[in-house]
């Protein structure tokens, strides 16, 4: 049984593989209902707008029935463990299980109990899989090779399980990796080049990854003043100026703070690139896990 707990879980042919099926499912339009006899559990027990519902936009797609636990109104609020929660699921006998958590360590916990599949869908700090692999899926649709490419990651990148899974994944394809953040939002640990103003890098890089400050993951406050915060890390038009650079970002974006609202309609911006290739890169991961392996 394969899960997806980080992208280390998969080969490089393994992402390749998923990449290319991305790609045939993007400009193919109508795919078969390949997963028509498949049931997937989705269960959030932190808040989601684009991967809960990119999953289920892609399981269905497939053909796949989706069942969503609400965890606010599961029994884990009268007191049941997630492992007893998910071992009930588990009896019903799903074909996968999509699970997003605040704590680092509970997909791959689930994914010991070898009762179904599971798929990380965000996991406190740790991972992020999905995010990642489409990432490197929009990265590849618009440059073509990877080898030699210059990324620059800049934000609370500490706290961020976006940037967690770029760094393990992206130097995997040759794209290289920097970091750009004040001191509480740099990780402590890391051989990646380190830099504390974006002027910095900005002209040695071909994309900027933009990260929201993770508040809910502030034990307590970092910043009071996120204006004095965006006046150093905000990607302007200003910033920009006329670099052939891409902006990523994984979302929610925290406008002019992040990104200003002038760079978010550039076209230079792949925001909702980002989030089209993520349906097509979940419909590719779950045929690789429901299907192929
Ligand atoms: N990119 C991302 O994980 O967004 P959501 O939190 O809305 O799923």
């Amino acid at each position: 049984m394969q899960h997806l707990i980080t992208t280390d879980d998969f080969s490089i042919e393994q992402i390749n593989n998923i990449l290319q099926d991305a790609a045939r499912f993007k400009n193919n339009g109508n795919p078969p209902a390949l997963l028509r006899d498949k049931l997937l559990f989705t269960l959030f027990f932190e808040n989601s707008t684009r991967t809960r519902s990119s999953f289920e936009v892609a399981a269905k797609k497939l053909g796949a029935a989706v069942v969503h636990l609400d965890p606010s109104k599961s029994s884990t609020s009268k007191g049941e463990t997630i492992e007893d929660t998910f071992a009930n699921l588990g009896a019903m006998a799903p074909d996968g299980a999509i699970i997003r958590h605040a704590s680092n360590e509970i997909p791959q916990t689930l994914a010991d109990m070898n009762m179904a599949p599971i798929i990380n869908a965000g996991a406190g700090n740790y991972a992020h899989p999905t995010q990642g692999l489409l990432d490197l899926f929009t990265l590849k649709e618009h440059f073509g090779s990877l080898e030699g490419k210059r990324i620059a990651i800049i934000g609370d990148i500490a706290n961020s399980r976006v940037a967690s899974s770029a760094i393990s994944l992206l130097p995997r394809f040759g794209i290289e990796v920097s970091l750009v953040a004040p001191a509480p939002f740099m990780p402590v640990e890391t051989k990646l080049a380190k830099y504390d103003n974006i002027e910095d890098v900005i002209d040695n890089v071909d994309v900027i990854m933009s990260l929201r400050a993770q508040l809910e993951r502030h034990k307590t406050p970092i910043f009071e003043d996120y204006e004095t915060y965006a006046s150093h890390f905000c990607i302007t038009s200003q910033i920009l100026n006329s670099r052939d650079i891409i902006i990523m970002h994984p979302g929610p974006v925290m406008r002019n703070i992040d990104i200003s609202d002038e760079v978010l309609n550039d076209a230079r911006c792949k925001v909702l690139t980002q989030v089209n290739n993520g349906v097509f890169v979940r419909m590719a991961v779950l045929k690789m896990l429901l299907l192929d392996s």
